[in-house]
């Protein structure tokens, strides 16, 4: 790759059982370009998707972006982002052929169907394909300064990575249809009350309180965090009592699990856990 446009760092996780757990924190690294994601990105993101899905070690994926670099001489300095969506210098000229594979099979499909919990920590511009790609994840962390859009409308587009179906999911209706059809950009506290962040954090404590709440979910048993995202996903896509039997299904066959006795255990014993994996 000429240019890490994505850096990954496998952070440790403090007491995590089984043994070796990692957190796997991936960066958005084009801060000049406010994080764009260009086809570089995209390929980052993909082959780093298939790398934790079949790695047992990690535990939880937390995504964010790139802190601004110190702005050049005479220049003025970048503002923070997650990602200001798809790179549109990679648009001009191209026709539906051109696009088709690409949009087939990118990153945001590919962070959506990681088996373990992604969670977006967002800092600053979040903006069309930056927040399909916060969608994308299970939780979303935002610091007080940032802002979320789909602006896609005034390139003469709409989303494509699934931006109108995860958005519409998360905030309903109306408010997807006036994010989409406006282009309008929403600010820290709106995404909150919406729904599109789980939290706002003070932007110097983003970073703390992600790697808190990561380690938070890694410390569970993998592979009860994996049949957890499982249940919960199905509700967005099986009709509510087809959901119900599913989730029955999966705490049923729960029971057949090492880590289930361990965790019973642990607490009628008053000790911690020390999960298996299975
Ligand atoms: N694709 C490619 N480059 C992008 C980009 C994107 N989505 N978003 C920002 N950039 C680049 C700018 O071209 C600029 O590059 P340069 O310094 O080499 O000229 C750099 O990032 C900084 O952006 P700039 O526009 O100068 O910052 P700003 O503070 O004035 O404005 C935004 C910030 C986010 C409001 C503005 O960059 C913007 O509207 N970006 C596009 C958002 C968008 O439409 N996303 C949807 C894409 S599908």
């Amino acid at each position: 790759m000429a240019q890490d446009v994505m850096t990954v760092e496998d952070v440790e996780v403090d007491g995590s059982n089984p043994k070796g757990g990692i957190i796997s924190v991936w960066t958005l690294n084009r801060p000049d370009k406010l994080n764009a994601l260009n086809t570089e990105s995209h390929k980052a993101i993909k082959k780093e998707c298939a790398r934790v899905n079949s790695d047992d070690n990690v535990r939880c994926i937390v995504i964010k972006g790139a802190t601004p670099l110190e702005p050049r001489e005479g220049k003025r300095p970048k503002p923070h982002a997650f990602a200001a969506g798809a790179d549109i210098s990679e648009f001009a000229g191209k026709d539906s052929d051109d696009v088709r594979p690409f949009f087939e099979d990118n990153a945001w499909e590919a962070v959506w169907n990681v088996s373990k919990p992604t969670i977006a920590m967002v800092d600053g511009f979040a903006l069309g394909g930056g927040t399909e790609l916060a969608l994308s994840c299970d939780i979303r962390l935002a610091s007080e300064r940032s802002t979320f859009g789909q602006p896609e409308i005034n390139l003469g587009l709409i989303p494509g990575g699934g931006g109108t179906q995860r958005l519409c999911r998360l905030v309903g209706y109306g408010r997807a249809m006036e994010i989409v059809l406006s282009g309008g950009m929403v600010g820290a506290e709106d995404a909150l009350s919406m729904g599109i962040v789980n939290r706002i954090v003070p932007n110097d404590d983003l970073e703390e309180e992600t790697m808190k709440l990561a380690t938070e979910i890694s410390k569970k048993s993998p592979h009860v965090t994996k049949v957890a995202k499982r249940a919960v996903r199905g509700a967005l896509e099986l009709p509510f009592s087809e959901g119900v039997l599913m989730e029955r299904s999966e705490f049923v066959a729960l029971f057949d699990t090492e880590d289930k006795e361990i965790g019973v255990t642990a607490f009628l014993e008053r000790s911690d856990a020390e999960w298996v994996g299975k």
